[in-house]
């Protein structure tokens, strides 16, 4: 095994001292990482069924949920040996309807082909017609999320958050028996019980009505409180709010060929809560490179790993350019 960023790694794509990227699936190239060397993972794993990347071996194409589900519990396993024990976890995960194969998870879903399914991808040109086996009927929401979120838990990992990543610029859809989709889930992780988590990094300025039930509230606990009249609440903390389990964050456009980039404000946002100064940030699904991008801004070291080495020169080149790193754009 070879730390990550080492030049003898023969996966290694890229690596300038801060960064390193690796190329090959996601398990075999973290299964040659040393246990514990990274100290925070933040992530997009492809989603279920909703988009095909083009690269032999790509997750996400499975034939069931569960099947899915099966790829994230041994991938995040391995993950978990990696990450220190103090490490968290932030996994980003849209959910998917059955039968929606290559409408993106819009529109009216087609249904799938029916196929009894040998390995973990169906094959090319199989995706439309019946039902796989083991599959809901089509129109179901799967649920994709907290199925992969229980697995995960049942393996160890603590789950910590539910966030709702709430996008405040969603794309419209063109369905009409059912609600557009407005959000996206982001859960936190963590290995251990105890584990670092730096609240203060990313506390929120109180808005003014905030500000004045906040005071109401501390008033009448201070006249109420039944031993002392001094109240055990302390008010607003004067630091900011916790910014809660709802992110209202806008997508942002991305100019290149990569379609499934989250925001650089989520990742900078669970770095800075989730990752200690000068540590190292993994990303086993990379892309566009956004993880590393925010590690970068924020002064940590990345460990970005893709199956597609497109996607790392598009990362390199973002590195390079200082592409999207822009501050929220909210
Ligand atoms: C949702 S995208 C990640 C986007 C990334 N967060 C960004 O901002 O650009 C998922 C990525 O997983 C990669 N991928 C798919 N299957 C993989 C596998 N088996 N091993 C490693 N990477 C894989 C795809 O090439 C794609 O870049």
């Amino acid at each position: 095994m070879t730390a990550p960023g080492e030049e003898s790694n023969s996966r290694s794509y890229y690596a300038d001292g801060t960064v390193t990227l690796l190329l090959g699936d996601a398990l075999a190239v973290l299964s040659d990482l040393p246990a514990r060397s990274v100290d925070c993972i933040v992530t997009s794993p492809p989603y279920y069924g909703l988009r095909d990347y083009g690269t032999p071996g790509q997750y996400g194409l499975e034939a069931t949920p569960a099947a899915y589900v099966e790829t994230m519990r041994a991938l995040f396993a391995e993950a978990r040996r990696v990450l220190a024990d103090d490490g968290t976890l932030w996994l980003n995960l849209g959910d998917s309807y059955s039968g929606s194969w290559g409408n993106q998870g819009r529109g009216e879903p087609r249904p799938m082909k029916q196929e009894v399914h040998d390995g973990r991808y169906p094959a090319k040109g199989t995706r439309t017609g019946s039902v796989p086996l083991g599959a809901p009927p089509a129109k179901n929401l799967l649920g994709i999320p907290w199925r992969t979120a229980f697995a995960l838990q049942d393996d160890g990992w603590i789950l910590r958050n539910e966030i709702v990543w709430h996008k405040t610029n969603a794309m419209p859809e063109s369905v009409r028996d059912r609600l557009s989709t407005r959000h996206e889930t982001l859960f936190l992780f963590s290995k251990s019980q105890r584990y670092t988590f730096d609240l203060d990094a990313i506390r929120e300025p109180y808005s003014a009505p905030e500000r004045k039930s906040g005071a109401r509230a501390f008033r009448a606990r201070n006249l109420n409180h039944p031993r002392t009249g001094t109240g055990s609440y302390d008010g607003p903390d004067s630091r900011g709010r916790n910014p809660g389990d709802v992110w209202s964050i806008p997508t942002r456009p991305y100019p290149e060929a990569h379609f499934a980039v989250f925001p650089i404000d989520i990742p900078l946002r669970c770095i800075k809560a989730g990752c200690k100064p000068g540590g190292t940030v993994l990303d086993p699904f990379s892309g566009s490179g956004t993880t590393g991008a925010a590690a970068r801004q924020l002064s940590r070291k990345y460990v970005g790993i893709d199956l597609n080495p497109t996607y790392h020169d598009l990362a390199k080149q973002r590195f390079a350019q200082g592409v999207l790193d822009l501050g929220p754009v909210a």
